[in-house]
């Protein structure tokens, strides 16, 4: 039987009513908590993906493959059929922490992987629309599942502290900001040893910002926008969350430091090695 809008509206309300995504929506809330309370996400500030595909059989998606379609701008072959959590278009973080699911969406991706639909909580007026960064999300969630990777979320957040970094011009290189955020705590590089990709400032929303930010991702697991924010890849959203929060204390002492009107040292070079062959 093809699926019509009716049925895809019950659809709806059992996908959001799924037991296994109740974890998932309870860490949406949390995670948003901390965007929120740490001044990361002003207004509607900040999004998110999940692949939540393993959540469903192959039966619920032939089901999900049988409703109407919309096309997508491009295709994505590797998102065939697969599901993602979604943070609304337009949303406030602060919101999301009240009720998680009726700022989120869930968007399943077409059996040619060219056409999507979109299950919302609400229906009409009230329906959840994906983030404006979707086509970031979907490129950065195509190269995740092309390199087999066990991370499924991308988060992107306004990182104060990260974003007045990109604004000073000694730091506008991938090299001289890892060096940067490397020195000032050896956490940094303990977790993030292959550092953050550097995205010189290209229109947010856009095809362009997708494909750059994938380029950044082929090495990275955070990749900084410049006067704009930041994405992170992670297992889980506290994981993404935790990638940007170390290198949000890396960019914090180095302001502090500056604030006394004193340059950091920063770590030695035998001190970052130190950590580096200790990785091993
Ligand atoms: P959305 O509300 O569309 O997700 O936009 C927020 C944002 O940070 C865009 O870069
Ligand atoms: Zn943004």
């Amino acid at each position: 039987m093809i699926g019509n809008i009716d049925n895809l509206l019950n659809l709806a309300n059992d996908i959001f009513q799924k037991k296994e995504l109740k974890p998932v929506f309870t860490q949406v809330g949390t995670i948003a908590r901390y965007l929120w309370d740490r001044g990361w996400a002003e207004r509607n500030a900040g999004n998110f993906s999940i692949n939540v595909t393993g959540f469903f059989s192959d039966r619920e998606l032939d089901h999900l493959s049988s409703y109407p379609f919309f096309p997508l701008s491009k295709q994505y072959p590797g998102l065939v059929r697969t599901l993602f959590l979604l943070s609304g278009t337009g949303t406030r973080m602060r919101d999301v922490v009240e009720n998680p699911t009726e700022h989120i969406c869930f968007v399943y991706i077409s059996d040619s992987g060219s056409a999507y639909h979109i299950i919302s909580e609400n229906q009409g007026n009230t329906a959840v629309k994906p983030s404006s960064e979707l086509a970031t999300h979907l490129a950065i969630q195509q190269q995740l599942l092309q390199k087999k990777s066990t991370e499924k979320v991308v988060l992107h957040a306004h990182i104060t502290e990260l974003i007045a970094l990109t604004q000073l011009s000694p730091f506008t290189t991938e090299a001289a900001v890892n060096s940067l955020l490397w020195g000032m705590h050896p956490e940094t590089l303990l977790f993030l040893p292959d550092g953050v990709g550097y995205i010189p400032y290209i229109l947010p929303g856009t095809e362009n910002i997708a494909m750059a930010t994938v380029r950044g991702f082929e090495k990275h697991k955070v990749v900084l926008w410049e006067k704009h924010g930041c994405m992170a890849v992670g297992k889980s959203l506290s994981e993404a969350f935790d990638n940007l929060d170390i290198l949000a204390k890396s960019a914090r002492i180095y302001f502090q430091c500056k604030s006394t009107g004193m340059e950091p040292e920063g770590l030695s070079n035998s001190q970052l090695k130190e950590i580096r062959d200790n990785l091993a």
